[in-house]
């Protein structure tokens, strides 16, 4: 497991633990956090760019399958320096790819994006939907998936890509989201610091002007990754499979939802629209449905609940 100290690394950890998974993480700490990672899991902090290390982490624990989320995940800052986001992204993958080769490890979980989809023109995008990734963190995404397909047929590979959609809450408290990167986050700073939060643009063509997003609870996502881990070891599958809930909520929606969790009106203000997102991306769940047999449990509230309690007790640190 690599990046398991991060934010839904964690919660991947927690839910593998949970279903009898014996887990190594490999995490190199330079966002991840050590105290996340429970002590049933065997830690190495590792780099994942070093691929002589990887495959002897492979080979002393007698790994068998890998899931990868160990990754750059900042949309701006992948504008800003793409650089970056190439090297640690596709560098990594091609490092890991490459280690599993030695160590003779055939299978793999990885953490792909909906933002490999760009700005979609369905209403809802399934996994054969053009991909136009608009960030050069969607592009490392989507060439994450192009190397696993590529190994498939090199060197028999197994894999899963999970499209992550909107990800957002806590399982527990101290596991919530310590980047303030998203939606849920920013409202909540914005509160914190007496600003009131700001919906970017209402004049898209959506039912309210404002954005629509899929939202997933972080606890769902995590049961995804247990749920193809155990599709790889018991059969012969290769895919990309959406995770979300398959329903839309618009920032205004997500507004009054904290609003209501909160007990107290958080008075957003209209701003400019932000260049780059699309008006609507939502996903469509139906092979999560049938090749995984996983569908979305929490709602939205119990998502923002979750990570309001969070939130609270741990805001991170730069607020
Ligand atoms: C993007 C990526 C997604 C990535 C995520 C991580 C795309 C298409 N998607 O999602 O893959 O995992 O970033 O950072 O690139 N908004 C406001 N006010 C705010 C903050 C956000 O109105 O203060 C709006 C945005 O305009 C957007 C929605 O809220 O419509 C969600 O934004 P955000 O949480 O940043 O995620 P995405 O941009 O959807």
């Amino acid at each position: 497991m690599t990046g398991g100290a991060g934010y839904i690394g964690a919660h991947v950890v927690k839910s593998l633990l949970e279903n009898d998974f014996k887990v190594v993480v490999v995490d190199d700490l330079s966002t991840g956090l050590e105290r996340k990672i429970p002590e049933q899991a065997i830690f190495e902090k590792q780099n994942i760019s070093d691929t002589k290390k990887l495959a002897e982490i492979m080979k002393k624990h007698n790994v068998t399958g890998v899931v990868h989320l160990a990754a750059k995940k900042a949309v701006g800052e992948s504008m800003t320096n793409p650089s970056l986001y190439y090297q640690e992204n596709i560098g990594g993958i091609i490092s890991l790819l490459e280690a599993m080769n030695q160590a003779n490890v055939k299978k793999i979980v990885y953490s792909s994006s909906a933002a490999v989809y760009g700005d979609p023109v369905e209403e809802k995008v399934h996994e054969n939907s053009q991909t136009h990734p608009q960030s050069p963190y969607g592009e490392t995404k989507l060439v994450g998936e192009w190397l696993l397909k590529a190994d498939e047929k090199a060197r028999d590979i197994e894999w899963i890509a999970l499209r992550y959609f909107n990800v957002v809450g806590a399982a527990l408290p101290e596991l919530g989201d310590t980047g303030v990167n998203n939606l849920v986050p920013m409202i909540f700073r914005a509160l914190d610091n007496k600003q009131r939060p700001q919906v970017f643009g209402d004049k898209y063509s959506t039912t309210d002007g404002s954005c629509i997003r899929d939202y997933i609870h972080v606890s769902d996502l995590a049961h995804a990754h247990v749920l193809a881990a155990q599709k790889l070891i018991t059969e012969k599958y290769c895919g990309i499979i959406n995770v979300g809930t398959g329903q839309g909520f618009s920032v205004k929606q997500v507004m009054n939802t904290v609003s209501k969790v909160i007990g107290k009106d958080v008075n957003f203000e209209i701003s400019q629209p932000r260049p780059g997102d699309p008006a609507q991306t939502v996903a469509d769940v139906k092979k999560a449905a049938s090749d995984l047999k996983w569908q979305a449990t929490n709602d939205l509230e119990s998502m923002v609940t979750s990570a309001w309690q969070a939130w609270q007790k741990m805001p991170p640190a730069n607020n």
